[in-house]
């Protein structure tokens, strides 16, 4: 079943109170987190929320799934200014507990091992949030990833760095690699939140609904995990049938 509201707005508003519903029940809960155009809304809403009651995010681990190979943090498009732009410099998060892969990392596979360890050492992941690329990827696990992978550096597609070149400047090359955290790794996360928004995404949708299981698809993965879903807004969902489609106008207001 795929989880559909009317837009974006509500899927932020949703995926955030999600979230910060499993700070509130567990302050040192361990999330993984993502980056990206489909997280912005959320990540808004998720400071919003945070502010507006007072969440106490102190005792919170982060692990981000992905960074680009050769991007400084400090570099406007790497992933650690992203993170730290739409969300760790809003609240008081402590920043020995986020942890967001090294694009400068020297000996990157003693790095990506290092990565999975630290998840596994901390105890794996509560709650993991996921976007999806338009080629079905998960993380950087581009397809073809083997189920098994845990974090590894990636070359990433032609497709990835043509849908990512919208975030660089005209004149700015997107890097060719990224460290991104395995399948295998998010798969091992006791529950996750998968959300694609928009209409460009509807394609992506139904080759889920279509495709068995495949490493070709690598998001097709989820249908294996007991606690996965999937959120989706009306443009996302177009292409699936509305049998497999939960629908919602608002956001559940127990919830709220
Ligand atoms: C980013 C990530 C990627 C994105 C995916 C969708 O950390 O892991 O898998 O979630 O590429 O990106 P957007 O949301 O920009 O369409």
């Amino acid at each position: 079943m795929f989880i559909v509201f009317p837009d974006t707005d509500h899927v932020a508003q949703y995926v955030s109170t999600l979230f910060i519903q499993r700070i509130s029940q567990q302050p040192d809960v361990i999330l993984g987190l993502a980056t990206g155009g489909t997280m912005e809304p959320i990540y808004a809403q998720w400071v919003k929320q945070a502010l507006a009651r007072n969440i106490d995010v102190s005792q919170v681990s982060t692990f981000n799934l992905d960074e680009y190979v050769g991007l400084p943090a400090q570099h406007p498009q790497s992933y650690a200014a992203y993170m730290e732009h739409h969300l760790l410099r809003h609240l008081a998060f402590d920043r020995s507990r986020i942890h967001i892969p090294d694009g400068l990392a020297h000996d990157l596979p003693a790095y990506c091992q290092a990565y999975s360890d630290t998840i596994r050492d901390h105890g794996g992941i509560a709650m993991q949030l996921l976007g999806v690329g338009s080629n079905g990827h998960i993380g950087f696990n581009e397809p073809g990833t083997p189920f098994d992978s845990q974090c590894h550096v990636v070359e990433l597609s032609e497709r990835t760095r043509i849908d990512n070149s919208r975030f660089f400047g005209p004149n700015e090359i997107v890097p060719a690699s990224a460290i991104t955290m395995g399948m295998r790794d998010i798969m091992d996360a006791h529950e996750i939140i998968l959300v694609a928004t928009g209409s460009s995404k509807a394609a992506t949708i139904a080759k889920y609904y279509e495709h068995e299981v495949s490493p070709l698809v690598p998001f097709t993965i989820l249908k294996q995990h007991p606690k996965a879903h999937i959120i989706l807004d009306a443009a996302a969902a177009a292409l699936v049938p509305s049998n497999v489609c939960q629908f919602y106008d608002t956001v559940p207001a127990a919830m709220l």
